[in-house]
């Protein structure tokens, strides 16, 4: 996987980060999951909530998490670099997030990719290439903010974009006439009673 970098231009100065009550005590519930003096393998999560929280991650939201995990700054900033779930930079209110990986490009990932990049605007919609999501088997697959939409084609993101920008929840999940990886169309098999 690449490392995750931000161009310094696209990114906003931001000078002060302190979790709020709701998010420290998020937090501190991992951490306990944890036995003592191990509490950094909570990093992941307590870099989600620090991200949920802010929006983005802010070098100054690391280095909070750093502080509460205590870890050195560079071992959090290795771990925000490395997974495409972490936003170095402020992104639009839907992060459209396109796996161009094999399965997914064979099932026509360009096209969708074309008309994610055609929507991405920076405030409403930003886009992202992601490595396998992990929901292959439903390819072409975008996750969404925390959905996945999956068997997409040109037509069927174009609408899901769409519902987005009317307010409307458009309903995760294969954008076909499938239930979760069953065939299309319905079951072929174990139909008796
Ligand atoms: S290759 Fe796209 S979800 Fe696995």
């Amino acid at each position: 996987m690449a490392m995750i970098t931000a161009d310094p231009k696209d990114v906003p100065k931001v000078e002060h980060f302190a979790f709020t009550p709701e998010s420290l005590a998020k937090a501190k519930a991992l951490m306990a999951n944890y036995p003592p003096g191990r509490q950094a393998s909570a990093v992941i999560a307590v870099l989600d909530i620090a991200q949920r929280q802010q929006g983005w991650l802010p070098r100054v939201a690391m280095d909070e998490v750093a502080k509460l995990l205590d870890m050195a700054p560079i071992r959090v900033y290795e771990i925000a670099t490395f997974y495409t779930m972490f936003q170095l930079k402020p992104r639009g209110k839907y992060l459209l997030q396109i796996c161009t990986t094999t399965p997914c490009w064979l099932r026509g990932s360009d096209a969708v990719m074309k008309a994610c990049q055609h929507a991405a605007d920076g405030e409403t919609f930003s886009v992202q290439e992601v490595e396998c999501l992990g929901g292959c088997v439903n390819a072409p697959v975008v996750q969404i903010n925390d959905d996945f939409f999956e068997d997409l084609d040109e037509a069927s993101i174009n609408k899901v974009l769409d519902a987005f920008r009317r307010g409307e929840t458009p309903k995760a999940g294969p954008q076909v006439d499938r239930q979760t990886s069953a065939p299309v169309g319905g079951a072929t098999t174990l139909r008796s009673e």
